[in-house]
């Protein structure tokens, strides 16, 4: 199966009341993997184009925990998917091997990302032709 076909909706336990609302988001529960690293982004001018790169390692899920913002993905063999991220009670899992815009960040967008693996450098591919050389490569390994 391409990575691509594993990018999907998640929708999160909500426990509000009337004091207000509460979402929860459980590492191996919620989230489909362990929570090494979470980050988030805001104050993006809705004109940027974030991320444009692609994880050997880290899988992600992607929350706006305010306001709005897409996040398109590609598999490097000419499919994407675009998903809109408006609720905080809903994310979208990004397995390995996918490249991944986020754009269209609304004012009072606030993206928090989670990530299965800490920060390291060496596992992003900035490079377009770089991710779609290795996709064929992976491919052809098997
Ligand atoms: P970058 O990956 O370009 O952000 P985005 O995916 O949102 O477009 O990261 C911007 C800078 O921050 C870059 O110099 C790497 C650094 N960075 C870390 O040091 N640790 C992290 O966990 C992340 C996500 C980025």
């Amino acid at each position: 199966m391409h990575n691509i076909n594993k990018v999907k909706m998640l929708e999160f336990p909500q426990r509000g009341d009337e004091r207000g609302h509460l979402v929860i988001v459980e590492g191996g529960i919620d989230i489909p993997f362990n929570i090494a690293r979470a980050f988030y982004i805001y104050g993006s001018d809705a004109d940027v184009v974030r991320g444009q790169h692609a994880n050997r390692n880290s899988e992600f899920v992607l929350i706006n925990v305010a306001g709005k913002s897409k996040v398109k993905v590609k598999d490097g063999e000419g499919n994407e998917a675009i998903f809109c991220l408006n609720r905080p009670h809903t994310g979208v899992y990004l397995p390995t091997m996918v490249w991944k815009d986020m754009y269209d960040f609304s004012e009072d967008s606030v993206l928090l990302c989670l990530s299965s693996e800490h920060y390291d450098p060496n596992e992003y591919i900035r490079s377009y032709e770089e991710f779609v050389e290795e996709i064929k490569k992976n491919n052809q390994d098997g």
